[in-house]
């Protein structure tokens, strides 16, 4: 269904899949916000909020080796694990080290720098996770353009903990009248996170992604990942780099 907007309103919509993004992407005059809070965007910030000053974001492992074997430190993740030969992965405890203060990280993931890939000739990208969800919200209502909130989700297929995330957003961007003109996709992700705001982690108990952590002893990073608004930064692409907004 297409966004009804009138007079200044703006449109904000959720795009579950990255395949999904060309649909969704019609004017590059607009905000994208990647989302992959399992744990590709949640690990970004973490790095950004302990020092990072670049992360060069790339969408194959081929990419990644390129980067290496030019000395850069490499972080590569794919099906959650560590890929061998390379420095790190993808947990948000492997960005809070004194090792890692002031460097550029080259990062590859198996959903989240592919998104990033997609959609990084829009006018702003940005990354969310629940850990900046406040600051996201905030560099939106400022920015007053369109948003399209990619979740990076698994392989192209929809995934719950992405779409939660971007219901917070629309949770509380629709206290804005000038966001209300809701798209269907915007309204279903702001009553999935209605649903599920008192228990995150309760209501993604069953979810295919947090169960793949599970399996690999990765719980620590699935409580980590699901705290709200510990950090007030934005993570923006410019150039060929992530880099902290404002600084
Ligand atoms: C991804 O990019 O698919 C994820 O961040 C996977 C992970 O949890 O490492």
């Amino acid at each position: 269904m297409e966004t009804i907007v009138t007079g200044d309103q703006l449109r904000i919509e959720v795009c579950y899949s990255p395949a999904l993004f060309p649909v969704y992407y019609q004017s590059k005059n607009c905000v994208v916000v990647v989302i992959d809070v399992f744990r590709a965007t949640s690990a970004i910030c973490t790095a950004f909020q302990n020092g990072v000053k670049e992360i060069i974001p790339v969408a194959t492992i081929e990419e990644a080796k390129e980067y290496k074997e030019k000395g850069y430190l490499v972080a590569a993740e794919r099906n959650g694990e560590v890929v061998d030969g390379f420095d790190m992965g993808n947990s948000p405890f492997s960005y809070m080290g004194d090792e890692i203060r002031g460097k550029k990280v080259v990062l590859t993931t198996t959903n989240g720098t592919k998104a990033v890939e997609r959609a990084k000739a829009a006018d702003q990208l940005i990354i969310g996770s629940f850990l900046n969800l406040k600051a996201v919200c905030n560099f939106l209502e400022v920015s007053q353009k369109n948003v399209i909130l990619l979740c990076a989700g698994w392989r192209d297929r929809f995934n719950l903990e992405d779409s939660l995330f971007a219901g917070a957003v629309i949770y509380s961007l629709s206290q804005n009248p000038r966001y209300t003109g809701l798209a269907d996709s915007s309204l279903a992700a702001k009553h999935l996170y209605g649903l599920a705001k008192d228990d995150l982690n309760a209501f993604l108990a069953s979810s295919s992604h947090r169960n793949r952590l599970k399996r690999l002893n990765l719980d620590r990073d699935i409580n980590y990942c699901l705290q709200e608004n510990t950090m007030d930064l934005v993570p923006i692409f410019e150039g060929n780099a992530l880099v902290i907004h404002g600084a």
